[in-house]
């Protein structure tokens, strides 16, 4: 089994990711994760050292490796993957590749999201709340019609980590 987990900043796809692998007992890989393995440095040092086209060209880079080269796993992308380059054609092109988008409300994501901007190069530099979350309500919406192309879609919203995973099982089936 391959499940790819896709959906904005901060919408929980690496937690969730990590107990959907546990339960069905397979690989949990991080896609930002392991882009910091490979290349040695930070995702915030990668955009800060090397640049975001340097970063998306070895996002993209990973992600063909992960979803060519492994076999049952559950991947948990980054927020910007799935609107790059051919990655979301790749993902649904892909033979045994299930692709999950996450989804939250925007007031959900953007209170959860100021707090936890600080190592997201993206957004780490907002100080106002009322600009970040014209910057996240619009930014959502250019990403979305990316993350649409899913084959399930999954609200989260009001859902604790049990309740998410449960409804991921059963979106799956
Ligand atoms: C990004 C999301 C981040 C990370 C990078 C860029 C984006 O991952 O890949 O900072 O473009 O939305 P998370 O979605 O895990 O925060």
């Amino acid at each position: 089994m391959k499940v790819v987990l896709l959906g904005y900043m901060g919408v929980g796809k690496s937690t969730l990711g990590r107990l959907l692998a546990k339960a069905f007992q397979l690989k949990f890989i991080d896609l930002d994760t392991y882009i910091e393995s490979k290349e040695q440095l930070s995702i915030s040092e990668l955009f800060r050292k090397k640049g975001e086209i340097y970063f998306r060209k070895a996002e993209s880079l990973a992600l063909q490796e992960i979803i060519t080269k492994e076999d049952n796993f559950v991947l948990s992308l980054g927020g910007g993957t799935p609107v790059y380059g051919r990655n979301m054609h790749n993902i649904m092109e892909s033979p045994g590749v299930v692709s999950v988008y996450l989804k939250l409300n925007i007031q959900t994501l953007v209170d959860r999201l100021f707090l936890q901007r600080e190592f997201r190069p993206l957004i780490s530099h907002y100080e106002d709340k009322n600009e970040f979350e014209e910057f996240v309500r619009k930014h959502l919406f250019e990403r979305q019609q990316f993350y649409y192309m899913a084959d399930h879609v999954l609200d989260l919203t009001g859902k604790d980590a049990s309740e998410s995973l449960d409804e991921l099982i059963q979106v799956m089936n």
